[in-house]
């Protein structure tokens, strides 16, 4: 299960207060969980079903079986929404080097113009038996669009016009120029659902793919992400039992008492690609007409010697919220061995490092709450079906929030202005 744990939140967002906004704002919840007609060309992620049914899964790992016989690297060329959720999720899933079987492995391209990084990408693809498949909704966006050029080229000339093909696939929205080029040259084309944006599409084919071809199990992440939608969006539930609702109002009531950031902290460095997740997820949705949170992340307990003091003592401008998971998973157990020298740390002797990590834990949301709310995400495990579930309980809980706040959630109009800029300046017409 995922719940939202508020003996923290402390006195400046009280859980009273959480009560009367929720019935004043009833609507909103009503409206969301049903999925609002002006947002109709945006909400096709709000049942999960509808784009990663049972039927589609097969397809996703019978041409992710495919693409394993024949390689052993997956190149994921996209940006933003079109890799943080399989990165996210390998990453948090323990994946050591892209890899969570050890014979297939999952890189990354298309989310970087760096000349030094693409070198190290191309350095590191020697070797290997490789695939490459370009996410890009619109495939206008320049990083994976050049990312794309390169590497297509490098497939061809390692193997041919021909054979290369086989080994090319790309996951555009139907009609696009990508699908033409699909076409044109014989790659495989993947759909990226129309109906949903990038930052949303963690539970679709977009993700389910590369996550399909590291040995990651897309269903039980799907049945986590099905079985949060069926709690979050129950309609007949006390809205004060709905924990997105209350997550959301939080955020709302948050913003309303001047705090201008919200930190997303965590004790398992896992996380790390999570965090990027969500910083995107809430960033681009709620960020606009001069309103929202500032999402940002800490990486405890090594950021509890910078950001720590900060964050406890600095201008009161943020509230923190804890991602935890309480039960270990396998490889989580370290038990310190007793000492043959005096290092003063004898009070480790026979210590679990998870205890060791909890016990930072506990302390700082202690410490922290004394001055800024500190609400508490738990996951019972970390493992396909929690990430599922929390990859949907985020989605819904940006859709409430920035529904709370007024602000448009699905589009990204500020974007706009730097890339008019950076295209002009490239010469493209
Ligand atoms: O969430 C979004 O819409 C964006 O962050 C996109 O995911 C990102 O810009 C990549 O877009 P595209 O897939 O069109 O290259």
């Amino acid at each position: 299960m995922l719940r939202l744990n508020e003996t923290y939140l402390g006195a400046r967002v009280t859980s009273d207060e959480v009560a009367r906004a929720s019935a004043t704002h009833a609507d909103v919840l009503a409206r969301c969980q049903a999925g609002e007609e002006r947002y109709a060309g945006s909400l096709g992620w709000l049942h999960v079903d509808d784009w990663s049914s049972d039927e589609r899964i097969a397809q996703i790992e019978s041409l992710a079986a495919c693409l394993r016989a024949q390689a052993d690297t997956f190149v994921l060329i996209g940006v933003g929404g079109s890799n943080n959720a399989a990165r996210a999720t390998l990453a948090a899933l323990g994946a050591r080097d892209g890899s969570l079987d050890g014979t297939h492995r999952v890189v990354y391209a298309g989310n970087t113009l760096s000349a030094f990084e693409l070198r190290r990408v191309l350095e590191d693809l020697e070797g290997h038996e490789v695939v490459i498949n370009c996410v890009a909704k619109n495939f206008e966006t320049l990083e994976p669009g050049s990312s794309f050029r390169l590497l297509r080229q490098w497939l061809v000339e390692r193997h041919g016009e021909k054979n290369a093909s086989s080994r090319i696939v790309c996951c555009g929205t139907p009609g696009s120029h990508l699908e033409r080029l699909c076409h044109d040259h014989g790659y495989t084309f993947t759909t990226f659902p129309d109906p949903v944006g990038g930052r949303y599409t963690a539970l679709t084919e977009v993700h389910l793919l590369p996550l399909a071809f590291a040995g990651a199990d897309v269903r039980a992440l799907v049945a986590g992400a099905r079985a949060e939608e069926a709690l979050l969006r129950d309609g007949t539930k006390d809205p004060l039992a709905n924990d997105a609702w209350r997550y959301a109002l939080i955020r709302r009531l948050a913003w309303d008492s001047g705090l201008r950031v919200e930190l997303l902290s965590f004790f398992e460095p896992r996380f790390r690609w999570l965090s990027k997740w969500y910083e995107q997820l809430f960033g681009e949705s709620e960020g606009k007409d001069g309103r929202g949170l500032f999402p940002a992340s800490a990486e405890y307990s090594e950021e509890l010697h910078s950001l720590g003091q900060y964050v406890q003592d600095g201008t009161p401008q943020v509230m923190e919220t804890f991602l935890d998971v309480l039960e270990p998973s396998a490889g989580d157990s370290l038990v310190l061995g007793g000492s043959d020298i005096d290092d003063r740390f004898g009070y480790l002797d026979g210590v679990d490092f998870w205890d060791v990590n909890k016990a930072s834990f506990t302390a700082t949301r202690a410490a922290h709450a004394s001055a800024l709310p500190c609400p508490t995400l738990e996951l019972d495990r970390l493992d396909a079906e929690h990430l599922g579930r929390l990859f949907y309980f985020l989605m819904f809980s940006c859709y409430l929030s920035a529904s709370l706040l007024g602000v448009n959630p699905f589009d990204q109009p500020g974007v706009e202005s730097y890339k008019q800029l950076m295209f002009r300046t490239l010469g493209r017409r």
